[in-house]
């Protein structure tokens, strides 16, 4: 199964930064074969990022979307608009969105079900808060995103899905889960989806994991067998370290 490694850049970079960014990380494009390469800027340096990466492997996506055609929804971009500006993946239900903006599981599942429909592939974004994992209810609140997020699908949708394992206190912390956590976790969603899906479609979905992921880090995420990519905040920000990082990844990966 490929290795997916995003770049979630969050809040971060202009058009014209977005550019110079990409430009510099496409001089390593030879080091990423076997892995799928993803960069999600904010929605203002789509179009810049799109125009240096449209003849090269690495991909785009975005932050969020909103689920409609078109209409009044001030503030919001649709499918239409991010298809047209080269996305491929939308990122769907990060704990930002779900935690700072209010984001609730029904519209995850709106968001999950029009992304679908128009063609746009969905990483969707799953983990839980320090108090609910100091309270040992990590499991249960997986099994609500999940349930809740992908009710709308049926299992031939489910088999391309990727989920992103995020635990929140390890976002942007420096904390990143231990090996051990991840691979639990990455374990209960496979079961989850295997339950729910059946094998076939469970084992086409790609799991990363999330959460303060480096260059130093990434194999031993990777090595484990329920994980395949990572979502990356902090460290996809400068083009030479997300490009040790990729590297570090598919090296994991052959070894
Ligand atoms: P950091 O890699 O900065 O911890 O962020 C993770 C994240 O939220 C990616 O979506």
């Amino acid at each position: 199964m490929k290795l997916i490694i995003a770049a979630n850049w969050k809040m971060h970079k202009t058009g014209s930064e977005a550019k110079e960014f990409c430009l510099e990380l496409l001089q390593k494009e030879d080091d990423f074969r076997g892995v799928e390469v993803l960069i999600c800027p904010p929605f203002t340096a789509l179009t810049a990022a799109a125009g240096v990466l449209k003849d090269s492997s690495v991909k785009l996506g975005a932050q969020n979307f909103y689920p409609g055609e078109q209409g009044a929804f001030t503030g919001e971009i649709s499918a239409a608009m991010l298809k047209e500006a080269g996305v491929e993946y939308v990122i769907i239900g990060h704990s930002e969105r779900r935690h700072l903006m209010g984001e609730e599981d029904s519209l995850v599942a709106r968001k999950i079900a029009a992304a679908y429909e128009n063609g746009l592939k969905p990483i969707l974004c799953i983990g839980e808060k320090e108090s609910e994992r100091d309270e040992g209810v990590t499991e249960k609140v997986l099994e609500k995103q999940l349930s809740k997020a992908l009710e709308k699908l049926e299992p031939e949708q489910v088999k391309s899905l990727v989920i992103a394992y995020e635990p929140v206190w390890a976002i942007g912390t420096g904390k990143a889960a231990s090996a051990e956590d991840a691979a639990s976790a990455a374990g209960f969603i496979f079961s989850h989806l295997d339950r729910h899906f059946g094998h076939e479609s469970a084992a086409g979905v790609r799991i990363q994991y999330g959460g303060s992921v480096k260059a130093e880090n990434i194999g031993s995420f990777i090595s484990l067998e329920h994980i395949h990519g990572a979502l990356v905040g902090g460290a996809s920000l400068e083009a030479g370290s997300f490009g040790d990082l990729i590297r570090a990844a598919g090296k994991a990966v052959a070894s």
